[in-house]
């Protein structure tokens, strides 16, 4: 790609890629036909579609409805294949429904990623606590009960996926289950409100404390995915860094609190509506200091964009990652084009410089992508970004082509 342009113009963004991967999940739970709108087109959800369909369910995109999933279940099997499992991590989050549907569910632990070692033992420890019988076999979970039975369920950390594990399982669950310490992400809420639609008793979503009354069973629906706000917050720093100026449709602004904070804090001048927001720059960007956190907090899944931001600012940021263990390694990437960043523990040490320079780099993980897509653009000259397992496209619908629409000059090679 070829940077130094301001990318302006408006842009669209697209159902919450965490929403649908695990409202799919979720689906598990509802026979009959489902229907889910908003959802992504992208690998991540395409990869959900296969896991499914190798449950046996019929999981496929709309022919004719654009972003829209079309689920057929009648059974499902309850052994879920290594190879898909293993291949992205949020495919794990089937094992709660298949358990509360079948009573029993065989599915691969899923192996670390690049941004640290990512276990599942909260999962676990939730389904154990509404009554299940967990052990491990030739590296495979295997959970079991007669009847899952409703029961406080104390999340030792607020994990996103452990909180919806627990909220699949306990919906066909005996009596009531109470989540504490839970993770209050939008996309946990919107994972509530898919299966209150099919008829599930869940209240407290989005607040640290979900109650969930058990049902015995749930209907199949039609579902509309809330919109991203990683995608929406990436734009944002697209415009920031590129000295842009865009307008986000699309959106829902109070999920973007922080992540707006933030960059109002930089410099950033952004106007806010009910359902769109416009961001450009004023007078370059100023340094300031993020910390990483569960939601409402600033998100780490905007962590690594930031960084590529705050290497241009004026001044010195810095940025901690209290989430995940290893959420720095595209660092190196970014010093690659010229970024002055220092790591001490949990911290990057960010000095800005006046400008990025281009430089051959490699993509480990979805936001380092987007990271270095971000320096890429903001950078002077011809900058090529190796993405051998195509991680961005795991995580962005469209990404090229809505850069293109801004002005961006990029090629696939
Ligand atoms: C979800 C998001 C991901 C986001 C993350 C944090 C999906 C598909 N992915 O991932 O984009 O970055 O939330 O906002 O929704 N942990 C444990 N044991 C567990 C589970 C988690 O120790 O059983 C730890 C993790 O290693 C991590 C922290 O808890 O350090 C947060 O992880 P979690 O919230 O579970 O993230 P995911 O649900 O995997």
């Amino acid at each position: 790609m070829v940077g130094g342009q301001p990318l302006n113009g408006e842009v669209k963004i697209s159902g919450a890629k965490n929403s649908a991967l695990a409202i799919l999940a979720a689906a598990i739970l509802l026979p009959g036909k489902t229907v889910i709108r908003n959802t992504p087109n992208l690998l991540d959800v395409k990869t959900m579609l296969r896991v499914l369909r190798a449950l046996g369910l019929r999981a496929e995109y709309s022919a004719s409805q654009p972003n829209t999933v079309e689920i057929w279940n009648e059974d499902v099997r309850h052994v879920a294949p290594y190879e898909l499992v293993t291949k992205m991590r949020a495919s794990f989050f089937i094992i709660g429904p298949i358990l509360a549907r079948k009573g029993l569910a065989k599915v691969p632990l899923p192996g670390g990623c690049a941004i640290g070692s990512r276990p599942v033992n909260l999962h676990l420890k939730g389904l154990e606590a509404l009554g299940a019988r967990v052990e491990m076999e030739h590296g495979f979970v295997i959970v079991s009960a007669r009847k899952l039975i409703g029961t406080k369920v104390y999340i030792d950390f607020p994990s996103v996926g452990a909180t919806e594990t627990v909220m699949m399982a306990a919906t066909l669950a005996e009596g009531e289950t109470i989540i504490e310490n839970a993770a209050r992400e939008p996309e946990v809420s919107d994972l509530a409100g898919f299966l209150n639609r099919a008829g599930a008793k869940i209240t407290g979503a989005g607040t640290e404390e979900v109650h969930i009354q058990g049902v015995r069973s749930l209907n199949p629906v039609e579902y509309r995915i809330i919109p991203d706000r990683i995608e929406a917050g990436t734009f944002m720093v697209v415009a920031a860094a590129t000295g842009g100026n865009l307008l986000l449709k699309n959106i829902i602004p109070d999920h973007l609190e922080a992540t707006i904070v933030k960059l109002k804090e930089a410099g950033l001048l952004i106007d806010i509506g009910s359902d769109w927001l416009t961001i450009s720059v004023r007078n370059g960007i100023k340094a300031t200091d993020v910390k990483t956190l569960p939601y409402p907090g600033f998100p780490t899944d905007m962590q690594q964009q930031f960084c590529a931001l705050l290497a241009l600012a004026q001044g010195t940021s810095v940025v901690t990652e209290t989430v995940f263990e290893n959420r720095f390694i595209f660092v190196n990437e970014l010093k690659r084009m010229g970024a002055d960043i220092k790591l001490e523990g949990q911290s990057a040490i960010i000095t800005g410089v006046p400008f990025l320079s281009s430089a051959p780099v490699k993509v480990s993980d979805l936001r380092a992508g987007a990271a270095l897509i971000i320096a890429g653009l903001a950078a002077k000259g011809e900058t090529q970004i190796e993405d051998r397992d195509h991680h961005v496209e795991r995580g962005y619908e469209n990404l090229q082509k809505k850069l293109m629409a801004l002005g961006a000059e990029i090629k696939i090679v």
